[in-house]
């Protein structure tokens, strides 16, 4: 990690916007010192009020999900063998990664404040609870798991924050689509961050990186929101009802799953990573079969058709 933090700190404006000129949500949405202020609202209520039910739920989902991120920052402050100088690489990839990611639920939750779609109260207990209930995603305080994770993750954003912009289109909000399509290009260059790390971990230490990779692919990437759930529900309850809504839309589906998986194995080369252990040879053999695997199992997946009512949604 020493190894990787000088990287870290180099490469940091590359993946990561400057603070002065990157968009903010105020760029987006209406200004409440204007005299247009209720005119736009009235126009972006009128927008949101053609979104489906489905959507409306993903985008809550989403909005939690990214409103937990203290629960992210605590996490990558918790990894082993980094240093906890403020000024070195990896706590000031943190922060400054945690900065730009602060903006998205920023930007959402003041959208679905003013959507008039929304019971603010109800979605505002299930982020508090996330929150207190954390996650449990299996990298334990591995950097090499972490990284994996966060790659894996920051694909999968951006691949349901695109798919959300454009349904959003389609249903008539082109404020949201474009909101959604901000955020999602974010996420796109963070993945573009945390694959480069990896990147440079299998340039020094490949078997261990294989190893690690296996290992998350073996437990499956879990969503950072899995625990999510509803007032009076139990921890999780609520997680499936949000994956099934993202599943039907075709938001996120089982086939992403291992459309990013394949993208992970052709950026990292890992059919011709090379000086391999055996163990991590018979790694690399388990992630190369997967994705046949995973979409033979996704083929006979059945479209969950079943409607749940969320306690987030009016009406
Ligand atoms: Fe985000
Ligand atoms: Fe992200």
């Amino acid at each position: 990690m020493k190894h990787i933090e000088k990287y870290m700190l180099e490469k940091m404006h590359d993946f990561l916007k400057p603070i002065d000129t990157i968009w903010q949500p105020a760029d987006l949405l209406p200004d409440s010192s204007r005299d247009t202020f209720f005119n736009e609202i009235k126009e972006l209520q009128e927008s949101a009020q053609g979104l489906s039910y489905d959507l409306i739920a993903v985008l809550i989902g989403d909005t939690i999900t990214e409103e937990a991120l203290p629960t992210y920052e605590s996490w990558l402050t918790m990894v082993d063998g980094v240093s906890k100088d403020e000024e070195g690489g990896w706590m000031k990839w943190t922060r400054y990664w945690t900065a730009e990611e602060n903006r998205h639920g920023d930007l959402l939750n003041k959208y679905l404040y003013l959507s008039g779609r929304v019971n603010m109260r109800m979605m505002e207990v299930s982020t508090q609870y996330l929150i207190a209930d954390g996650f449990d995603i299996g990298t334990g305080t591995d950097p090499y798991r972490n990284f994996i994770y966060t790659s894996f993750q920051e694909l999968a954003t951006n691949v349901s924050h695109r798919r959300v912009a454009s349904q959003a289109k389609k249903q008539g909000d082109t404020l949201l689509s474009k909101m959604c399509g901000v955020i999602a290009a974010d996420e796109a260059r963070h993945a573009k961050a945390y694959k480069y790390f990896i990147e440079k971990i299998f340039e020094v230490d490949a078997s261990e990186a294989m190893l690690a990779f296996e290992d998350m692919m073996r437990k499956k990437i879990v969503m950072p929101a899995h625990f999510l759930r509803e007032v009076g529900l139990k921890i999780g309850q609520t997680f499936g009802h949000f994956t099934d809504a993202a599943q039907r839309l075709g938001i996120y589906t089982a086939v992403d799953y291992v459309d990013i998986l394949k993208e992970l194995i052709e950026d990292w080369h890992i059919e011709s990573v090379t000086d391999l252990s055996a163990e991590a040879e018979k790694a690399r053999d388990y992630i190369m079969k997967l994705p046949e695997r995973l979409l033979r199992v996704a083929e006979r997946m059945k479209n969950p058709m079943l409607e749940y009512k969320f306690t987030w949604i009016n009406g």
